[in-house]
C-alpha cells in the first residue's frame, strides 16, 4: 500500500529530487570535465611551432605558451605564436612566403576556434593579407559567420585595418613556381586529368630532389592550447598545397577537418594532404574519439587508419599499397596529455610542444615507417 506524503514531506522530497536530479547532472557530465587542479598547460603545433623565430628569439609555441600562462585569452595566445610563422619569409608552407597556387598567386587558408565561447571563424583563398589567422580571428570575434573566402574575405580584412599586399611572394617562393612551370609545359598535356596528374608529380618531384621542403608541400601550421584554467582552444593557417588549382581550399580553414575543438574534450588539428582528411572530416572524428575516452595517441592512430581505408584510388597508393601522401595530427586533451601522430615519420618527424619545462621537439609516432616521398 503506498503512503500519502504530508506536504512537508513532499516538499522535502522534491527538493531532494531536485538536488538529485541537479546531482545526476553535475554526475552526467563529469567524464569529461576536469578540475582546473588537473590541468597541465600545454601547447602542441606541428615541428614548425619550435623551428621558425622570424628573426625574434621565440618560437610559436614558447610564445603562445608564455602569453597563456600569464592570463591571455587562449585562443589570442596561440594566433600570437602562429603569426611568428606566417611573417616568417623561410617558411614556405604558411603565410608569406608561402608557396603559390598553380598561377603563381598565394592564397592562404585559415581557421581558429575557441572551445569556451564555443565561437569559431575561418578564411579560405584569401590573398594578400600575411596573417590570415588574425583574419579567421577577426571573423570569429566580429561577425555572425563561419567562412568567408577569396574577395569577400580580402574586402572584410581590408575594412578590419588589415594591411593588403599585391603580392606575398618572396624570391624563394617565385624562383619554386617557376622552376614547377618549367617541368610541366601544359601544352604537352591537353588532357585536363594527365596535366593535374603531371603537376602533381612534378611537384612531388621537386620534394624528392630536396628543392622543397617536404612539409612545405602542403604547408599549414596547426597550434592548440589546454590554459591554466582548462580553456581549450586552437588555430590552424596555410598557403595549401603547393602549385594548386586557383580557389582550391585544403582542409586547413574547414571546421572538422583542419581543426576541431571541444572545450569538454581537447583539441585536433592536422598537416598534411587536405583532400584526405576533408573525406573523413577527422579532426573532429579524433576529438569525438578522445570524449569516447581515447587517448590522445590512439584517437590519432584511429583517424590514420581510417583514413588508410578510405584510400583506394591507384594514384594515390605506393609500390607498397599504402597511401602515397602525408597526413599528421596533433592532439590534445582537456588534461593536457598530448600526442603527434603521422601516417609516416622518418627520423626529422617532428611535433612541438611548450609546457612549464619549456619547447621541445619530440619524434611524431608513425601508423607506418618511412616517408611519404619513398617511391
Ligand atoms: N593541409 C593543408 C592543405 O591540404 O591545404
Amino acid at each position: 500500500m503506498s503512503k500519502k506524503l504530508s506536504r512537508r514531506e513532499f516538499v522535502k522530497s522534491g527538493a531532494a529530487a531536485a538536488g538529485l536530479a541537479a546531482a545526476s547532472q553535475t554526475v552526467a557530465a563529469a567524464p569529461t570535465m576536469i578540475t582546473p587542479q588537473s590541468v597541465k598547460p600545454v601547447v602542441i603545433a606541428s615541428g614548425n611551432g619550435n623551428r621558425y623565430k622570424n628573426g625574434g628569439d621565440e618560437t610559436c609555441v614558447e610564445r603562445a605558451f608564455r602569453m597563456m600562462t600569464s592570463g591571455k585569452d587562449v585562443l589570442e595566445s596561440l594566433i600570437a605564436g602562429v603569426e611568428i610563422v606566417e611573417l616568417d619569409p623561410t617558411e614556405a608552407g604558411v603565410g608569406y612566403g608561402g608557396l603559390p597556387n598553380a598561377d603563381g598567386v598565394v592564397q592562404l587558408d585559415s581557421c581558429c576556434m575557441h572551445g569556451p565561447k564555443k565561437r569559431a571563424g575561418c578564411v579560405a583563398a584569401i590573398e594578400g593579407v600575411r596573417t590570415p589567422a588574425a583574419v579567421a580571428h577577426a571573423v570569429m570575434e566580429h561577425t555572425d559567420h563561419h567562412l568567408l573566402v577569396g574577395d569577400g574575405a580580402q574586402s572584410f580584412a581590408r575594412n578590419m585595418g588589415f594591411t593588403i599586399e599585391d603580392d606575398l611572394n618572396t624570391e624563394h617562393s617565385r624562383e619554386r613556381w617557376l622552376e614547377w612551370k618549367r617541368r610541366i609545359d601544359p601544352s604537352h598535356y591537353l588532357d585536363p586529368k594527365k596535366r593535374a596528374e603531371a603537376g602533381l608529380e612534378a611537384g612531388i618531384s621537386m620534394v624528392r630532389e630536396g628543392l622543397i621542403d617536404e612539409d612545405h608541400f602542403w604547408g599549414t601550421i596547426n597550434c592548440n592550447g589546454v590554459g591554466p584554467n582548462g580553456d581549450v582552444c586552437g588555430v590552424t593557417t596555410t598557403s595549401g598545397l603547393s602549385w594548386k588549382i586557383p580557389g582550391r581550399v585544403g582542409d586547413s580553414p574547414i571546421l572538422g577537418a583542419g581543426l576541431y575543438v571541444d572545450n569538454e574534450v581537447g583539441a585536433a588539428g592536422s598537416t598534411g594532404r587536405g583532400e584526405a582528411n576533408l573525406y573523413g572530416l577527422c579532426s573532429f572524428f579524433v576529438v569525438e574519439e578522445m570524449r569516447r575516452g581515447a587517448s590522445p595517441k590512439d584517437a590519432g592512430m584511429a583517424a590514420l587508419k581510417r583514413v588508410q581505408a578510405n584510400t583506394v584510388e591507384k594514384r594515390l597508393l605506393n609500390s607498397r599499397g599504402l597511401p602515397s601522401f602525408g597526413l599528421t595530427f596533433y592532439v590534445a586533451n582537456k588534461n593536457g596529455d598530448v600526442a603527434g601522430v603521422s601516417m609516416y615519420a622518418t627520423e626529422r618527424s617532428k611535433y612541438a610542444v611548450c609546457t612549464e619545462n619549456g619547447a621541445e621537439s619530440l619524434p611524431l609516432e608513425p601508423l607506418f615507417e618511412g616517408s611519404w616521398t619513398d617511391e
